[in-house]
């Protein structure tokens, strides 16, 4: 058993070996002193070359304890070259599609492994609440429910069958937990949450992870209530380990450890960091290379026993041991390499998957641009009756490879050691519809504008300690030459698409925005365009949720695409084109004003005067909206039994007809509000959704059941319970729309 190898191997370890264990170090750095010396017990972003060095000089080490090696695989393989990069996790949330994304985790999984990648660090199951932070895009969006779904199919699909299958990697729950609670949206800010806005709203989909058998959990960088998250007992011990039983290994972030001392102030050694983040429960140290000498001194000076290293010792051996590294070390395998990193068979997965995650927002019937949506034996749309037609695309975007793979793809300057994946790989939106348009249609296109430029940082050249600084980010201007360009193109066309959004210097880790414009010439850009007067259809190819100018709001038509992935391009013009039905979702709330954060769906209702003097607090589009290309009607909702004791099951039935001659993938939304709670509670939140196949003028019957026991709040001791007592289901396509089809229910405590 586990057990007894773990105590074996742990009874053989001496003290250095066990504070090496418990580091995971960049292996870009020196490798022989990381594992020579430190005898760490992890190594992340390492090249393929790095990977083989450092199994090389572990096994020069006494006891060959095999590395772990761990990297960013949260939309695909982060870092290496030819991988299938699928749409970013906000995009794929805006499917809705808990099984796809299960496939898509599990296609990842078979790449990451080949390279001998053991760990990946994904999903992140952060909330996403003020959209000015840089990360909402690495989220599956606002709602927690929605987030525990998919991260649970994600971590079955990243674990496989069970880790000794050589196509399994260990899944990462992160980051535990409030990290996205930011203050302004600004990175690692303190987060201002209590322990019951914890559990009420952050920590379900980490506990929904922990039962799915998630092998390890990350920490946020954030300080809550004066404590740095990695010194927090209460959430690492009490809630996780105690509550919840979690039995697998937790990691810092980046240098958690080494901020205590020189960022946050808190800790004034290594030593006493190092100590405190021990008896914290922490297991793995990432990065943080002065904890090796940290957590010596701090048992010679009395700080720490040297058993207190055992239990996290223990859990990481253990996670070794459970993926069989002891056995087969799993070096990357240059014949698995080139048989499934990019496959045929997961090129054609990312291509299903980014055809649902376009959200259409808006369309005044200008979509689709062809009448039919019969594709040609080569993948064009059928031409149509109508003349041809002439399409003009603009924007800085339209043709941007690398930021429609998002951050975590290579190239966008993220700890990798890959410059970006090959630009033959990835379809942008302009080579899609060049590729799928009529024969006898026509492209034109011109850039527009720019959105941001690199400059000398304006705080000086370089930092007190001489160092130098890099340039940073800064917009750019509107550029009359090239905005000249594209509107003599929008001048001479049918259509204008218009392709903006945020560029990937404004994406990512530590890179919050301020506002939520769209920068650079890219208002000035469409503003221009709409004053020709040709209809123009905006594809949003953002991130996260932009604020949209009146330019957008009055264009014929708007599509978001998130950052839609190496197929991302060719599904964008499939949609346009109509070879394709719009399906997706929106996972998160559009604002209509960066003044308004946050505008999440599920806030806390009835607080008095809840609106701005000068705005409304509606968002521009709610959680759960986006548009197919015909209309579904939902009537006659019926619940079978409208009293129901707390340990029953909530099952009602709708009825959809789909009104139009497309057919449609929709997605049924059932939302519950608690009538009366004895705190204040939101006003209703997502309990359960389906999706539904319906061909044209069909009518289904679709079937929602929901367990009472989910129908919990926090009360103010903070225990999650059910109160008995009315409650209303609604149900509809969006949480907006949801409210026009309601029906009254009773919960009754259960009789003893
Ligand atoms: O996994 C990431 C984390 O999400 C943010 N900080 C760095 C880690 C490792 O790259």
């Amino acid at each position: 058993p586990i057990a007894v190898r773990v105590d074996d191997l742990l009874d053989r370890m001496t003290v250095e070996e066990k504070a090496g264990q418990m580091l995971q170090l960049d292996a870009r750095g020196d490798l022989d002193d990381q594992v020579l010396r430190m005898h760490v017990g992890s190594i992340l972003h390492a090249s393929p070359e790095r990977i083989v060095r450092a199994h090389e000089l572990t096994a020069r080490t006494r006891l060959r304890i095999p590395l772990l090696v761990g990297e960013d695989c949260i939309h695909g393989h982060s870092f290496w070259e030819g991988a299938t990069i699928f749409p970013t996790q906000l995009g794929m949330a805006a499917s809705w599609d808990p099984e796809l994304l299960e496939r898509v985790a599990r296609a990842t999984a078979v790449e990451v492994a080949a390279t001998g990648v053991h760990w990946t660090f994904s999903p992140v199951l952060c909330i996403a609440r003020d959209l000015r932070w840089g990360r909402v895009g690495e989220t599956f969006g606002e709602d927690p429910y929605l987030i525990g779904e998919l991260a649970a199919s994600m971590v079955r699909g990243y674990q496989g069958d069970g880790l000794r299958d050589t196509t399994a990697v260990l899944a990462t729950a992160k980051h535990f937990a409030g990290y996205s609670e930011t203050q302004g949206g600004r990175d690692a800010s303190e987060a201002d949450i209590s322990q019951r806005k914890l559990r009420s709203w952050f920590l379900p989909p980490f506990e929904r992870a922990a039962r799915e058998g998630c092998r390890t959990f990350m920490l946020g960088y954030q300080t809550i209530d004066g404590v740095p998250i990695t010194t927090n007992s209460w959430l690492l011990n009490d809630v996780l380990r105690g509550e919840w039983g979690y039995t697998g290994t937790l990691v810092t972030d980046w240098d958690n450890v080494g901020r205590m001392v020189w960022e946050q102030r808190v800790q004034p050694t290594y030593a006493e960091a190092a100590a405190a983040a021990v008896k914290a429960g922490n297991d793995m140290v990432m990065s943080t290379p002065g904890f090796f000498d940290g957590a010596l001194e701090a048992i010679r000076t009395g700080l720490l026993e040297e058993t207190d290293l055992d239990a996290a010792v223990a859990r990481i051996l253990t996670v070794k041991f459970e993926l069989g590294l002891f056995e087969q070390p799993r070096h990357p395998d240059r014949e698995r390499i080139e048989c499934v990193i990019g496959s045929t068979e997961h090129a054609a997965l990312n291509l299903e998957v980014a055809r649902r995650s376009l959200v259409l927002l808006h369309n005044d019937g200008v979509l689709p641009l062809a009448g039919g949506f019969i594709a040609g034996a080569d993948g064009r749309a059928a031409t149509d009756s109508r003349a041809p037609r002439r399409i003009a695309v603009v924007g800085p975007l339209a043709d941007d490879a690398q930021t429609q793979l998002g951050d975590w793809a290579g190239g966008s300057g993220q700890a990798g050691w890959l410059d970006g994946q090959p630009g033959e790989l990835i379809t942008t939106v302009l080579d899609g519809l060049r590729a799928h348009v009529p024969v006898d249609w026509s492209i034109t296109y011109a850039v527009g504008a720019e959105i941001v430029q690199l400059a000398p940082d304006p705080e000086g050249e370089f930092f007190p300690d001489g160092q130098p600084r890099p340039p940073v980010v800064v917009p750019c201007e509107p550029n009359e030459a090239q905005l000249a360009g594209a509107v003599a193109a929008a001048r001479d066309a049918d259509f204008v698409v218009a392709v903006v959004g945020d560029r990937i210097e404004l994406v990512g880790e530590g890179r919050s925005t301020a506002t939520l414009e769209l920068l650079g010439g890219q208002i000035t850009l469409l503003e221009a365009i709409a004053a020709t007067r040709t209809p123009m259809i905006v594809v949003l190819l953002a991130s996260k949720p932009l604020v949209l100018p009146s330019a957008v709001a009055e264009a014929a038509a708007l599509l978001w695409v998130a950052n839609p992935g190496m197929q991302g391009g060719r599904a964008i013009a499939e949609l346009l084109l109509g070879l394709i039905e719009p399906s997706g979702r929106l996972p998160i709330s559009f604002a209509r004003h960066v003044g308004q954060q946050p505008t999440y769906y599920n806030q806390i209702r009835g607080q008095h005067g809840n609106r701005y003097a000068d705005l409304t607090q509606q968002p521009a589009f709610a959680f759960g909206e986006g548009l197919s290309y015909t209309r579904v009607e939902y009537e006659g909702l019926l619940i079978a039994d409208d009293r129901i004791t707390t340990d029953g099951v909530l099952r009602a039935r709708v009825t959809l007809r789909n009104t139009g001659r497309r057919p449609v993938r929709e997605t049924v939304q059932a939302y519950v509000s608690d009538c009366v709670t004895s705190v204040s509670w939101a006003e209703q939140e997502l309990k359960a959704f389906q999706q539904v196949d319906l061909g044209p003028s069909e009518c289904k019957e679709a079937e929602i059941e929901i367990s009472v026991g989910d129908l919990t709040i926090v009360a103010a001791d903070g225990r999650r319970i059910v109160e008995p007592g009315q409650f209303e289901l609604r149900v509809g396509p969006s949480s907006l729309a949801a409210s026009q089809l309601r029906a009254v229910f009773t919960v009754c405590a259960r009789s003893t």
